[in-house]
């Protein structure tokens, strides 16, 4: 595949001209679409490699012996390679192709969980967790009383590690995000799951806001499972990953149980198939994979290091731009320094509502989220229902900011500030 941008520094224009939906108008005016926290925009090569698929090697997946079926077995293994080296795992069986990083985690927790922890063992998470690293977690907790501790926050939304012995004393897991998806904040991912370790815990990483935005290596990490998503990634949605490290993932029993994830069946039971497929019970988005694929690829090319520079970049801007602009009138959440964030801007304005503030900005074209962005534990402890958030991508330039910053002045007039 080709992409025509450099590699060693991000050509916003050159990017942005990948994504046909960014050249979308609304009302004669541009769209600024800053929810890629959310979900992101896909570049044409990906939809160019889903369409391709479809139209001459769609097929079913390791059922069948003729050639067209082979063919789309090898596009869909080739694909597992691709993210497999995206994330530098040892080896593509490594990754288990998950419907999203939500479902990822939840097999983390309901297989490796069952059957590892009981009545009395801790796992600690922390206060900045989306849902999907804590219900999974909480429905554990109600099936056989495992005790959850909690890693506190700083004023400033770091990970406040102070009191990390005490949490992992006799902790058998640590599940924690990489890069929390209302703070921005960055988490010190091989120290954590150092400690856990030390500790004699699983380090399970929920890298779903990380994986999109910088270069990961699971193995420089010294995790033990990492979960992510494509959507977030340029890719398709309906289609993530959970990797693992071999050893775990072969002791780990199935999850979801049915066709594709089996060796034998007898009336008396089944053998379950070597990892990967045994994870991967019934028809797989096969289409969606090879998307994923291609988005790895997309972003290979682009350099994950130029990515992050550009993040970092922006985000300063926009927490400078905004500071400036409405002073007192803004509270952003999160961590102030960029080495500790990443390109995510959760913020309250003036007293107007989240939802409201939204609402105006999208007459401007400004796509921004706006709720409690499924982390109501943070939420409560920052004392709020929800906060507005803006979030950039590789996508994203000084305008998209600017057009942030001019449109919340707009909100302002219109509610009379
Ligand atoms: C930190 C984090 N973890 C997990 C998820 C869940 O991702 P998905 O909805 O793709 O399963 C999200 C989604 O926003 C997230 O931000």
């Amino acid at each position: 595949m080709t992409v025509d941008v450099s590699t060693t520094a991000l050509d916003t224009a050159a990017v942005k001209a990948q994504f046909p939906l960014l050249r979308r108008q609304i009302d004669g005016a541009p769209l600024h679409y800053l929810d890629s926290a959310n979900t992101s925009q896909k570049p044409q090569c990906v939809i160019d490699a889903m369409s391709r698929f479809t139209e001459t090697s769609y097929a079913p997946i390791n059922r069948s012996a003729y050639r067209l079926a082979a063919e789309a077995t090898d596009a869909y293994e080739a694909a597992r390679t691709k993210v497999a080296r995206f994330v530098n795992a040892r080896q593509a069986d490594e990754i288990v192709f998950t419907k999203n990083a939500t479902e990822a985690l939840n097999l983390v927790a309901q297989a490796w969980g069952r059957a590892n922890l009981t009545d009395g063992d801790v796992v600690v998470l922390t206060h900045m967790e989306h849902h999907a690293n804590v219900v999974p977690w909480h429905m554990l907790v109600a099936e056989r009383g495992i005790e959850l501790r909690w890693i506190p926050l700083t004023d400033d939304g770091r990970l406040d590690l102070s009191e990390l012995p005490r949490l992992l004393d006799g902790a058998k897991v640590l599940s924690f995000s990489a890069m929390s998806n209302v703070l921005g904040t960055l988490a010190p991912v091989p120290e954590l799951c150092a400690a856990a370790h030390d500790a004699g815990a699983l380090a399970v990483v929920d890298a779903c806001q990380y994986v999109p935005h910088n270069a990961t290596d699971v193995q420089a990490w010294g995790a033990d499972f990492a979960a992510f998503s494509s959507h977030k990634m340029c890719g398709p949605s309906g289609i993530g990953a959970l990797w693992g490290r071999a050893e775990l993932l072969d002791e780990t029993p199935p999850f979801l149980g049915g066709g594709n994830m089996i060796a034998d069946v007898r009336l008396d039971g089944f053998t379950a198939a070597p990892v990967p497929a045994k994870f991967e019970a019934g028809t797989p988005p096969i289409t969606e994979a090879i998307g994923f694929g291609a988005a790895a690829d997309f972003m290979s090319a682009l350099g994950m290091d130029a990515v992050r520079a550009h993040e970092v970049e922006l985000t300063g801007y926009a927490l400078q731009t905004l500071e400036d602009r409405f002073g007192d009138d803004i509270t952003i959440h999160g961590p102030r320094d960029m080495e500790h964030r990443g390109g995510v801007v959760s913020f309250a304005f003036r007293d107007l509502h989240p939802h409201d503030v939204s609402q105006v900005l999208d007459q401007r074209n400004v796509c921004i989220r706006a709720g409690h962005h499924c982390a109501k534990p943070l939420m409560r402890l920052l004392g709020a229902a929800a906060t507005a958030r803006a979030s950039f991508y590789l996508y994203n330039d000084r305008d998209d900011v600017d057009a942030l910053a001019e449109a919340l002045d707009g909100a302002s007039d219109i509610f009379g500030l």
